[in-house]
């Protein structure tokens, strides 16, 4: 049976620019800029993402290009059935965790976008009545279950109708949505009285602020962002098209995540700032804090509806990402129909989400090294497996597979002469830069 594939450019461009675009773009990096330093920050985050992440991007896609397999088989077939091919097994497990998780917090979207239909938010007067709304949604456990399981089965949904049908239609639909509604909240956000103060904190550089924390901190996102070391981008790229550069879809994608990140900074902190608060990450912001501000500036009801629909269509276009890795591995390496893959991934995950989902609820007390179990499938997969599996894909390209044969995967057989004069100093980074740079930048993180 013919191997489905992405039907255009286009439509492989904003599916990869869909994975990377998501949380951690509306909800982390805002809050990271500000506390480390501002543009000082984004510097930082610029050169990780250039120097060392979209080298790690450019391997990823071309494991994934070169084999036309899932991440198993890739790693298995190209370095002739080596002891690699468990790399390569790692890569399918680790978006199933993060997607467990993921599905929790999208689940969370999608009850907090029901909510702004119903202007639930609006004259709400103090701050700490969204604590508690939020705190009362997540730890009953039938309505963050639900949550979860609706945000799994719109996922799956998506998935199960294929790469064309599926993934790339629905990217193609609503990445463009995501983007104008992002820009139009930003464009509003900034003509708010006081929003000035939100736009210092995003963007005075402090480089007081830039120690090997903010570095960690860096490139932890960066990796995150671009939806490296977990297999999506690698299983992306075997349905794109041998015509397609990879130079420019990697760039492209990259810039498109800086770009959303930086546009969601400045849709989120401007508001922020201008009703007084103090910014948070994470669900604190998305969940507390801006609930509230919603319920105060005007037309702040329908901000509300649009900022709701835009973060789960963010995560949505990265959850299908995740599933996908897996759902190519079980169909091409066990036999299986998409659909009954689709269906034993979603069981998967979905216990493993509903024992996440249950951490801020029932299971609150129920502790694994030293963490509830929704932080502890975050920190395994984000600060630990996500740059083991990036290391171990830089590692790979660079010393495993023959440089001629990465040569002419990123050339198009050396008919693009532009990648063919930067080849030198793309396997420079993938060979020593980026190895080097993910280990002292993970060892730092972890002494500083
Ligand atoms: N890249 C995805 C995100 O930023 C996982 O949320």
């Amino acid at each position: 049976m013919k191997r489905d594939s992405f039907g255009s450019r286009f439509g492989a461009l904003v599916a990869m620019a869909g994975s990377a675009v998501g949380l951690g773009n509306l909800w982390r990096f805002p809050y990271l800029v500000g506390e480390n330093g501002g543009a000082a920050f984004i510097i930082v985050y610029i050169a990780m993402s250039f120097l060392i992440c979209l080298p790690i991007f450019i391997s990823e896609f071309v494991i994934g290009r070169r084999s036309q397999k899932n991440a198993y088989a890739a790693f298995r077939d190209l370095s002739g059935g080596s002891a690699w091919r468990w790399v390569g097994l790692m890569t399918v497990i680790v978006p199933l965790i993060v997607l467990s998780y993921y599905s929790v917090i999208g689940g969370w979207s999608i009850d907090y976008m029901l909510k702004s239909f119903s202007f639930s938010f609006t004259g709400e007067s103090s701050r700490s009545t969204f604590s508690t709304m939020f705190t009362d949604f997540v730890s009953s456990p039938w309505s963050s279950l639900a949550a979860h399981t609706a945000f799994l089965l719109a996922t799956t949904l998506i998935v199960v109708v294929g790469i064309k049908d599926g993934i790339e239609r629905f990217s193609k639909v609503m990445m463009p949505i995501l983007f104008f509604i992002v820009l139009g909240i930003a464009v509003y956000s900034l003509t708010l009285p006081g929003a000035g103060s939100g736009v210092d904190y995003l963007f005075r550089p402090d480089f007081s602020k830039i120690d090997a924390k903010a570095f960690a901190a860096a490139l932890g996102q960066a990796f995150f962002s671009l939806s490296l070391g977990f297999g999506t981008i690698m299983t992306y790229a075997s349905y794109v098209s041998k015509k397609e550069n990879i130079m420019t879809q990697s760039v492209a994608t990259a810039v498109s995540d800086l770009m959303f990140a930086m546009i969601a900074g400045v849709a989120i902190m401007p508001a922020v700032f201008a009703f007084g608060l103090d910014p948070q990450s994470g669900p604190g912001l998305v969940f507390e804090t801006l609930p509230y501000v919603f319920g105060q500036m005007p037309a702040g009801g329908f901000v509300a509806i649009l900022f709701f629909v835009a973060l789960l269509v963010a995560a949505l276009t990265s959850s299908i990402s995740m599933l996908e890795v897996a759902v190519a591995f079980l169909v091409e390496e066990r036999n299986m129909s998409r659909k009954a893959a689709c269906f034993v991934l979603f069981a998967v995950c979905w216990v493993i989400g509903a024992l996440c989902a249950l951490s801020f609820g029932p299971l609150s007390d129920v502790q694994i090294a030293g963490r509830s179990i929704f932080d502890f499938f975050d920190n395994l997969s984000s600060n630990i497996l996500m740059t083991l599996g990036s290391l171990l894909t830089v590692l790979f390209v660079g010393w495993r597979l023959k440089k001629t044969d990465i040569y002419d995967e990123f050339t198009n057989g050396g008919s693009i002469s532009a990648n063919a004069k930067m080849f030198g100093v793309l396997w420079f980074l993938i060979r020593y830069v980026a190895p080097v740079a993910i280990i002292a930048v993970f060892v730092s993180g972890l002494i500083g």
